[in-house]
């Protein structure tokens, strides 16, 4: 037994036996609750998923220029993102080589240098050691800086302008692990030849939830509109019919573990194609999408989230700034689910929107990216409020033996006439791509 087991046994349950608990209840649509808040569980998560999986760090559109960067992490990994003199962009570990200090200590800026603080070891924005303070006098000719620079992140890649990085040099690349929801993501940053730009910095903000937990909520969690944002419903923020995230199409990306909802407009409703966009900005979406059928779910959607595995989710539906459903303006938000203890996360939120859209229209699609979501958003604390009390029972004496339930939709037909890559059910209350999520999670764990 592993002093990681011991640990989690003295807590009532042993990590090992949580996931062989796991993998007998899954086929079922059921999990054990302990999955959500369990030293074991997350220690062996840092291990087996994210010092493996390719992890979302950060968008082009942050660092446009050379010297531009910014710090990301991998849970509590960090990185600077910086494109170099060169154009090229880098995640360089933000651990001077000396004695381990930070390097950079700005969460976002432009530098050609980076210089510790700690002794003055100075470090070009490409990682290279450059500058040591009396090298000379006080290390003679011993010091071999070649190979002293800041370490680089073992693999580093973009997708549409979104970049990944990976701890894991033997992981498949990038467009491997992305496989099939590439088709989805296109949908979401290829509406436009000049692509998407992030707007500001992410807002950031700690919550006492799982990872897994907000990841599921966003890759096929449409049931809980009913109930947690009901009040949006009354209140004019939702569509009338407060079934309205029922309808549309679940897609999941078998073996990858990511999905995608794809909702449409409900029956009864008046609501304009593709997001509201205008008509000149469809225009450049239909010539700037890769595909035809790409292009025809777009303009049936009205609302679309996804869940990249393991902790990227992207949300962008159409709502007004001023709070009413009826509207044109839509908003997207992209979101890393960091996790930063067991059942804890910070939560990067980014706003993203179509480069080329009029500055008016930007402002009114942050605006409504603000009321909605992020710190300030309504919806978002409707959801942190409830996934709170989810990961605090899941820590509990009692509550861990729970198990939670994951059985919707598991005897629904999936569509034969779906244009698009991966496994499509035509409604969005089951939970396919949950039991998917998990798939996933679980064969990387075990
Ligand atoms: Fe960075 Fe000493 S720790 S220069
Ligand atoms: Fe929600």
């Amino acid at each position: 037994m592993t002093q990681r087991d011991e640990r989690s046994l003295e807590l009532g349950q042993s990590t090992g036996a949580i996931l062989d608990e796991a993998a007998r209840l899954l086929p079922g649509g059921e999990l054990p609750a302990a999955i959500f808040n369990d030293r074991g569980i997350f220690e062996l998560e840092r291990e087996r998923i994210f010092s493996k999986a390719w992890v979302y760090l950060a968008h082009e559109s942050e660092v446009p220029d050379p010297g531009d960067y910014v710090l990301r992490y991998i849970v509590d990994d960090p990185f600077i993102i910086v494109r170099g003199e060169d154009g090229q962009l880098r995640a360089l570990h933000n651990q001077c080589r000396h004695r381990g200090m930070q390097v950079c200590r700005s969460e976002a800026g432009n530098a050609s240098n980076f210089r510790c603080p700690y002794h003055g070891w100075t470090y070009r924005n490409n990682g290279r050691l450059t500058g040591v303070p009396v090298e000379k006098q006080a290390y003679g000719s011993t010091l071999d800086k070649s190979q002293l620079g800041l370490v680089q992140i073992p693999q580093l890649d973009t997708y549409n302008g979104m970049i990944f990085g990976c701890l894991d040099a033997d992981q498949v690349s990038l467009d491997e692990w992305l496989g099939d929801v590439r088709w989805y993501l296109d949908i979401l940053t290829m509406r436009s030849p000049a692509g998407l730009e992030i707007v500001g910095a992410p807002q950031r903000w700690v919550v006492d939830v799982d990872w897994k937990i907000a990841g599921e909520n966003f890759v096929g969690d449409s049931y809980h509109t009913l109930m947690t944002h009901r009040s949006m419903v009354e209140l004019g923020q939702a569509p009338r019919d407060p079934k309205y995230a029922m309808y549309g199409e679940q897609v999941h990306i078998p073996e990858r573990g990511h999905g995608a909802m794809l909702i449409g407009a409900p029956p009864g409703t008046d609501l304009p194609p593709f997001w509201g966009y205008p008509q000149d900005a469809i225009e450049r979406a239909k010539r700037s999408m890769p595909s035809q059928e790409q292009f025809d779910v777009a303009h049936e959607t009205r609302i679309m989230l996804s869940t990249v595995f393991p902790n990227l989710s992207i949300h962008n539906p159409i709502r007004r700034p001023d709070h009413r459903y009826e509207g044109s303006i839509p908003m997207m938000t992209w979101r890393v689910w960091n996790p930063i203890g067991p059942g804890r996360i910070e939560i990067f939120s980014w706003f993203a929107v179509e480069r080329d859209m009029p500055e008016e229209w930007k402002n009114l699609s942050r605006l409504s990216y603000l009321r909605s979501f992020g710190i300030s958003g309504t919806f978002e604390q409707d959801d942190a409020e409830i996934w709170t009390h989810i990961a605090r029972n899941a820590g509990t004496f009692s509550g861990r033996t729970h198990r939670v339930n994951y059985q919707m939709g598991m005897e629904l037909e999936t569509d034969p006439n779906w244009p698009g890559p991966g496994v499509a059910q035509p409604a969005n209350f089951t939970d396919a791509n949950l039991r998917n999520f998990y798939r996933r999670w679980l064969e990387l764990m075990s």
